[in-house]
């Protein structure tokens, strides 16, 4: 990780420094993918002050190659996105549709009904990605955010060994926190970039994403502030993707809706907010003993479906033999 301290940053005064550094930030990165709005309440100030120190701080990323560079020809974009890796799901198939995997810099989101696989791709995820990345993995450890207590150190164990991967050294590099309200996972994904530089983390899992917020922000009324607030987190973690080239799963339930005529009534939760902010968004659903996954919303793949299914080992391509008949 590299080293950019806080000082190597032209205009901040000791005072600003302190207070930085009392809000829990000691990096060019970590202040780098602050969100104006929350730095303002923390450190005090006018909220273009605050803009300005975010901005310093992401233009001496520039500087220093860690970010792409505004206004690039599409030749250099082109170069910079060599930088994306992709972490097998697994699945052939589900990683063709993927693209060739899960990708950092960007938020990819599995919605569906219960039982669909979300958790156990998740965890699969925290197997594949300690694989170096000619092996197609991201060379690196996971965070685990669990807000339905179904994360299981067991069935991560059971799919390393399945793979016949060192599972001891697997489970030392999945870092996992339980989340009881929506202000605690908000403080986490605040904190996240800290941690990332800490360990070396190239994957988020954020299982499910806005459950909480769901529960909590119900009445009438709430509903504004409740988008606000997953706002600002969906783009923090935008950000920690980019900056620190990880990659970010996250999981969301479905609603029902009703009053569709046509096609069909279960849509992702989460709204306008969560369609913006995920780059990818995958449909699962159940089709007799296996999966369907389908690649609803993505910058550069074309709609297309494809099925995989659960085994011992996680996510496979070992479907059924109802499914291989069709
Ligand atoms: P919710 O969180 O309830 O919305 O569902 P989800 O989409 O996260 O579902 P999850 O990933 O928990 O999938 C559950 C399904 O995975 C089960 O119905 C099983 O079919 C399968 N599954 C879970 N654990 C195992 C396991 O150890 N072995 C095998 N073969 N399948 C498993
Ligand atoms: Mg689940």
């Amino acid at each position: 990780m590299i080293d950019l301290r806080l000082d190597d940053l032209e205009g901040i005064g000791p005072v600003t420094m302190r207070k930085l550094n009392e809000a829990g930030i000691d990096s060019v990165l970590q202040l780098a993918v602050a969100i104006p709005d929350e730095l303002m309440d923390e450190i005090g100030g006018n909220r273009e002050s605050t803009s300005e120190l975010i901005t310093s701080a992401r233009k001496t990323l520039q500087e220093n190659n860690l970010v792409e560079q505004e206004f690039v020809p599409a030749s250099e974009a082109l170069e910079w996105r060599k930088s994306i890796l992709r972490c097998t799901t697994g699945s052939e198939n589900l990683d063709a549709l993927l693209g060739g995997g899960v990708e950092t810099q960007a938020l990819t989101e599995f919605y569906g009904e219960f039982g669909t696989g979300k958790t156990q791709i998740a965890h699969t995820l925290c197997a594949t990605a300690q694989l170096a990345p000619e092996e197609g993995g991201l060379g690196g450890g996971a965070i685990y955010i669990d807000t339905e207590s179904t994360f299981r150190p067991e069935r991560l164990a059971q799919i390393a060994e399945a793979k016949g991967y060192d599972k001891q050294s697997v489970l030392e590099n999945v870092v996992f926190t339980r989340v009881f309200n929506s202000a605690h996972l908000e403080l986490i994904i605040q904190s996240l970039a800290k941690y990332i530089e800490q360990n070396n983390v190239k994957l988020v899992i954020v299982d499910s994403v806005i459950s909480l917020h769901r529960a909590e922000f119900s009445g009438r009324g709430t509903l504004a502030d409740r988008q606000q607030r997953l706002n600002r987190l969906l783009h923090r973690l935008l950000r920690v993707a980019e900056i620190y080239n990880v990659a970010v799963m996250l999981t969301n339930q479905v609603i029902s809706t009703p009053d569709t005529f046509f096609g069909d009534p279960t849509k992702p939760a989460g709204g306008n907010v969560l369609a913006h902010a995920s780059t990818y968004r995958i449909y699962l659903r159940k089709s007799g003993r296996d999966r369907k996954a389908i690649m609803v919303d993505s910058p550069s793949h074309p709609y297309s479906e494809t099925m995989f299914a659960i085994s011992e080992s996680g996510v496979t391509d070992q479907l059924s033999k109802e499914s291989k008949k069709k």
